[in-house]
């Protein structure tokens, strides 16, 4: 007779969120949400979109409030978390910088642009993953390719795009965002 295992619990580094409550509107939307797909699964990447979109990020709450509205097991849902760069883990700033560092933007200067920040911002520039400020006003990180190589060095600030960043414009940029 086979042997059975136990589920083995998510080795998770995801942010706790004690208080985790999904507002019943956004219930509601998510219920609606469900029956556009041929079955729930399918829609495990909208619903992860609409909770980060609402709370910021994926916690583990979050994550686990995911699984059981669409039937699945955490580690189904944890596995998107994980692979998809555009899903958070843990809260961001209010701003979030993303400097692209791959071939093109590297050598159009997106490494001297991101040490660039560092320096405004006060953050480390040897350090790997996302930085957020102190008041929590900024996370900047590095990304893959955001596809327009031939503009570099290219990044995004929350949903705005853009190109050709110079640290004149780094700085333009920086001020804006108030
Ligand atoms: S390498 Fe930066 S956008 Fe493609």
């Amino acid at each position: 007779m086979s042997e059975i295992h136990p589920i083995e619990p998510i080795p998770s580094p995801l942010q706790e969120q004690p208080d985790f409550t999904v507002p019943a509107l956004l219930q509601e939307e998510i219920g609606e949400l469900i029956t556009h797909y041929p079955n729930k699964r399918s829609a495990s990447l909208m619903l992860l979109h609409a909770i980060q979109q609402q709370f910021g990020y994926i916690s583990r709450q979050a994550l686990e409030w995911v699984a059981g509205r669409l039937e699945l097991q955490p580690i189904n849902v944890y596995e998107l978390v994980t692979f998809y760069p555009m899903f958070q883990q843990k809260p961001v700033g209010k701003y979030h910088l993303k400097v692209c560092r791959t071939l093109s933007c590297a050598l159009g200067g997106s490494y001297e642009l991101h040490e660039h920040f560092c320096r405004k911002l006060g953050l480390d520039p040897q350090a790997h993953g996302p930085q957020t400020t102190k008041d929590g006003k900024f996370t900047l990180e590095f990304v893959e390719c955001l596809a327009s190589c031939g503009t570099a060095p290219v990044m995004m600030c929350n949903d705005t795009f853009h190109e050709a960043v110079s640290e004149k414009r780094a700085d333009e940029i920086l001020g804006e965002c108030q």
